[in-house]
């Protein structure tokens, strides 16, 4: 019924009948599609972003497992990317626009409504983000040049994050909060937004080690802890690198896409994105290790042992 009443093309509602399907803690219907868990709403625009998007060598793809820093990234990339017209000045995209507003998202926004969306008016580099799989990527992202960078971030910060969010948005919509072992339950066997986070992860890992010039891989952990050298280091591998001797420049940008910064501007606090989604849920506190707040030892635990189980062998810590 609920599949039903959402507005979707034929071709998806008769792939839905095909996909194993749940109900999702973030969403009343969930379907695995090539492997991960996509919410109903999204599948169309899944769909449209893999066979109409076509990729130039020059475009820069952001890709997130879901609340592991895309605001955060979105703006920084931005930023970079737009150092020539950077200045002071008022008139700066990122003070009047949510970052969600200046990067738009691949199969979440454009593709969602709109099978093939007009992208003739986007300046080049033309910078989108995706919360997609890589194997699921549209077939012109991996065989043009075009630049990935990949934001991840430790699996216990990540579904507390999830888990909060998830619950702002559903007591906006009146649904009542989700209790949390039931979602940390989920989340533990692969049933995420986007999911099974470790095989998204490990999806780009691996695409990094054996295309390290095609793809990035950030860890929001690491953006913390060095966010000069990571900046730097993101410069660098999208062929804008900042002087050596240089971290003014550098500062400039990480000053105006933090935390702080970003979220106190009046245009993050108020009002809702293109999904309905108020802009102030993406801003919650930024922080690393919050999960001690939220996780009992013992579910910190499990989480440990799943991601070392599916990481250490690969070298792959968090
Ligand atoms: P917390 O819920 O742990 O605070 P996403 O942007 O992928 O949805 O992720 C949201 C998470 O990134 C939230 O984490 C949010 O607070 C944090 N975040 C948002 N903007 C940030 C920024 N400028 N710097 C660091 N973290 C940021």
């Amino acid at each position: 019924n609920f599949i039903q009443a959402q507005n979707l093309t034929d071709e998806c509602r008769q792939l839905l009948l095909s996909l194993p399907s749940e109900k999702g803690w973030w969403s009343p219907s969930i379907h695995l599609y090539q492997g991960f868990w996509h919410k109903t709403r999204f599948m169309d625009g899944v769909l449209s972003t893999q066979r109409n998007f076509k990729a130039l060598d020059s475009d820069v793809l952001l890709i997130t497992t879901p609340k592991s820093g895309t605001t955060w990234l979105k703006a920084l990339l931005f930023a970079l990317l737009n150092r020539p017209s950077y200045s002071r000045s008022s008139n700066y995209p990122l003070f009047h626009k949510s970052p969600h507003e200046v990067v738009r998202s691949l199969e979440v926004d454009l593709y969602v409504d709109n099978p093939d969306p007009d992208l003739s008016s986007i300046s080049s580099p033309r910078l989108f983000s995706s919360h997609l799989p890589f194997g699921s990527l549209p077939e012109s992202v991996v065989s043009s040049k075009c630049k990935l960078v990949y934001l991840c971030r430790n699996p216990k910060d990540t579904f507390v994050s999830l888990w909060h969010f998830m619950n702002q948005v559903r007591l906006e919509d009146n649904l009542g909060a989700n209790p949390m072992e039931e979602a940390f339950e989920m989340f533990c066997r692969g049933v995420s937004a986007f999911g099974p986070f470790w095989d998204h992860v490990l999806g780009y890992y691996k695409a990094s080690l054996e295309m390290p010039n095609k793809v990035m891989f950030l860890k929001y952990e690491d953006m913390k802890e060095r966010p000069v050298e990571e900046l730097r280091r993101v410069a660098g591998f999208l062929g804008c690198p900042f002087s050596e001797n240089q971290d003014e420049p550098v500062n400039e940008i990480l000053r105006l896409c933090s935390f702080d910064r970003l979220s106190r501007l009046e245009v993050n606090q108020n009002g809702k994105l293109y999904n309905g989604v108020d802009k102030k849920f993406f801003f919650r506190k930024g922080e690393v290790g919050d999960w001690i707040n939220n996780l009992s030892p013992e579910m910190a635990e499990r989480l440990d042992r799943i991601t070392e189980e599916r990481f250490s062998g690969l070298g792959l810590k968090f």
